[in-house]
């Protein structure tokens, strides 16, 4: 081949490649596109969050305890609820937990009781966008009464005023989303499961309640593994089954320790982003319902979801 015809052959190539990297970037971009702005129903009734009156000072607690040490709404809204980026890189993109407190930029303002299960325990706003990066999936469970102490508390909070910067998903988010790697808490959700009314206590009934904020990076059958849409700097999360690989030589006061100091029986740290300091403000008889609730499940290797 002469050298000049070598030379086009390679242009060409090159060219071919870039039109082919525009294709799939702009096939990324519609999909992506359409799947955030879709609008969708919850298949069934929803059940409206129950509001305790406003003077009861229980419920009001019993809010602030579930948001604190079980539920973690803060590391996404911010400290006090007027919103914050917990993710903003250029890939990623800005996912930002908006202002649930009454001020300046609040998208909770005009929220009915329904408006307020809808979202939080069902993943959609309420126009019927699929909420993103919003892990309902670990809230559903819970009762309307325990999501409408939670939403007293937060309707308690001082006004912020913050405004919405605007939520943008970057170019990684948006293929991880195309790919199936991240998905919308709405569309791994069984809206249509029975919520069996538990009474909190020391029991295996409420530990399958309490227990459902371990699964989005323990997995399903609480055998650990890559947390899915997790950084990557994050270690995988630890398998909490009976298994070899797992719990198998764990006492129950080893569990707890672990929970409450974050360190394992031979001393070792328990690393982010496992929340142990925030587990470490829970009661006795709700680290006994989760040890009950790790107990039961089937023993599986590390990393089988
Ligand atoms: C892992 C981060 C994260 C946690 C934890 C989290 N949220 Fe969110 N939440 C978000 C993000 C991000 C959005 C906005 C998503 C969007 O607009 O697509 C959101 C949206 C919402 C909305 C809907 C607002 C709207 O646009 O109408 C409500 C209500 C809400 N969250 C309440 C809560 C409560 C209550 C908790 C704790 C029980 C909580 N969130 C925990 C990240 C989180
Ligand atoms: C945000 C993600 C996340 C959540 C939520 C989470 N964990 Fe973890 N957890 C991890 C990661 C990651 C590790 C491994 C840390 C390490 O390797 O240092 C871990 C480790 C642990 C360990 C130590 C086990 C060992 O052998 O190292 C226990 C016990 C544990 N988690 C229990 C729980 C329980 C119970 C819940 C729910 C109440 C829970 N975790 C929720 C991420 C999470």
């Amino acid at each position: 081949m002469a050298r000049g015809s070598f030379v086009r052959w390679v242009i060409r190539a090159l060219l071919v490649v870039v039109v082919l990297v525009a294709v799939a970037c702009v096939i990324v971009f519609v999909a992506s596109g359409r799947m955030l702005s879709a609008r969708v129903e919850v298949p069934v009734a929803v059940a409206p969050v129950v509001l305790p009156e406003p003077d009861d000072t229980e419920a009001l607690e019993r809010g602030r305890y579930l948001v604190d040490h079980a539920f973690n709404c803060r590391i996404c809204h911010a400290e006090d609820f007027g919103g914050r980026a917990e993710i903003d890189n250029a890939a990623m993109g800005r996912l930002w937990g908006p202002n649930l407190t009454t001020g300046e930029g609040s998208v909770t303002r005009d929220y009915t009781p329904a408006d307020w299960a809808r979202a939080i325990r069902h993943g959609l706003a309420p126009d019927g966008r699929r909420l993103i990066l919003m892990p309902s999936e670990d809230y559903f469970a819970f009762s309307d009464e325990d999501i409408g102490a939670v939403v007293a508390y937060i309707r308690s909070m001082p006004p912020v005023d913050r405004p919405h910067p605007g939520l943008t998903v970057g170019p990684v988010a948006r293929l991880l989303l195309v790919a199936g790697q991240i998905s919308f808490a709405f569309d791994k959700i069984d809206h249509a499961a029975a919520r069996t009314p538990a009474t909190p206590g020391p029991t295996l009934e409420w530990g399958r309640v309490l227990g459902t904020t371990c699964i989005g990076c323990h997995g399903p059958g609480l055998s650990g593994g890559t947390i899915p849409g997790g950084d990557p700097s994050w270690p995988p999360a630890a398998n909490l089954t009976r298994h070899e690989t797992g719990l198998a030589a764990w006492t129950e006061s080893d569990f707890v320790r672990a929970m409450r100091e974050g360190r394992r029986p031979d001393g070792t740290a328990i690393r982010p982003p496992m929340p142990w300091q925030a587990y470490a403000g829970l009661t006795d008889d709700d680290l006994q319902a989760l040890w009950l609730f790790l107990q039961d499940a089937a023993p599986k290797p590390h990393g089988g979801r």
